[in-house]
């Protein structure tokens, strides 16, 4: 099969695409065509070798998927060869595809039908294929762990990644008022367009500054500040987003893409009583949530570009450089 792969850590120059040996389905298992996949966040840092996970070489890159079934374990009934799947990526002894399994980025995968998830008809591959990891992330972020509400103050830094443009289209559904950061104009202009309230460049301008500037500076009695921080950025952003909290604010964390051990100010914390909410990945039930959102037209998963398999380490070095608004999808 032809798939996009790297031999070794490093850039975006080290993907190559070619010839790989089709994989086989076990007894429990399922061969899929791959209609497309997409790029996430923690693509660059698989590739980069920057993370505690260990990587099985030669890697092929992507974790999200949606396809048709190729064939069947011997074992495997209720699915028939034909069936639109958009599986759930996170492998049971196995970990998540595209990190500690070989990823998407190929014609076909590999993967257990216990993992199998139905596609609506009226969900294209493409579609699909953007929603498991930072839609489904966003989702259980913002509802189960933020458990966001009308009328909520919510600051989202990194607005414009995947997980950011699904937690701000999540937000105004709410009803929150959303102030979301961007660090390019033409980001904070489709920023706007998807319904945020206030944008800021964070390459110009101070976000806690600005959520000053909008609600007055939090107050240990109360008053001033944002009801809820997303912030996966980590690094340097940290600190300073805690000061954007009101009393009672919740600040939410799911990753760390500036840096996962940043300096720490523990005043804050309790001065304002703030509660720091952890929220990691997204359960089945959220993935059929959201593709049942994306049929009946209430979600409409912001993707940029559509490019083949060809075009992998292009969309890569893409990413890296800060230049993507919601997704990339690849479609092998
Ligand atoms: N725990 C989990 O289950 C889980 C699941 C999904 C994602 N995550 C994590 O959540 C974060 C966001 O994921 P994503 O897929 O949405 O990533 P993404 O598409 O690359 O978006 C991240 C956004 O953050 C902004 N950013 C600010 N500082 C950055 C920096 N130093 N490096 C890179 N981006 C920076 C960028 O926007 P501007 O350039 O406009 O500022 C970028 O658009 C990642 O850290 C990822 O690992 C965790």
């Amino acid at each position: 099969m032809k798939a996009a792969y790297y031999e070794n850590h490093g850039s975006p120059a080290d993907i190559q695409v070619g010839e790989m040996e089709t994989p086989e389905a076990g007894p429990h298992e399922v061969l899929i065509r791959v209609r497309a996949t997409s790029l996430n966040g923690f693509d660059p840092m698989m590739l980069a070798g920057t993370t505690d996970l260990k990587t099985p070489m030669p890697m092929i890159p992507c974790c999200d998927f949606a396809g048709e079934i190729a064939s069947l374990g011997s074992s495997v009934r209720g699915w028939e060869v034909g069936d639109r799947v958009c599986p759930m990526p996170f492998v049971p002894g196995e970990g998540m595809t595209g990190e500690t399994r070989r990823g998407a980025a190929a014609e076909y995968i590999v993967m257990p039908a216990v993992n199998l998830m139905k596609m609506p008809d009226a969900v294209s591959f493409e579609d699909a294929a953007a929603l498991p990891i930072a839609y489904g992330t966003a989702y259980r972020m913002m509802h189960e762990r933020a458990r966001i509400k009308a009328g909520d103050k919510v600051l989202i830094l990194g607005a414009t990644g995947g997980v950011g443009v699904c937690a701000v289209d999540l937000a105004k559904a709410a009803g929150c008022e959303v102030i979301a950061c961007g660090s390019s104009n033409w980001k904070l202009e489709k920023l706007k367009e998807l319904g945020a309230d206030h944008v800021v460049d964070t390459s110009k301008e101070d976000f806690e500054q600005v959520v000053r500037k909008l609600y007055g500076k939090p107050r240990v009695m109360g008053g001033g500040g944002v009801d809820v921080v997303i912030n996966y950025i980590g690094g340097e952003t940290w600190v300073k987003s805690l000061r954007c909290a009101t009393l009672n604010g919740r600040v939410l964390t799911c990753g760390a893409s500036a840096g996962h051990a940043p300096e720490e100010d523990l005043r804050f914390i309790w001065s304002f009583e703030l509660n720091i909410i952890g929220s990691n990945g997204w359960r089945p039930d959220d993935q059929i949530k959201l593709l049942d959102m994306v049929a009946s037209g209430e979600l409409k998963p912001q993707i940029q570009a559509i490019r083949p398999l060809e075009e992998t380490a292009q969309s890569m070095a893409q990413l890296i450089d800060r230049d993507v608004f919601g997704k990339i999808i690849i479609t092998p």
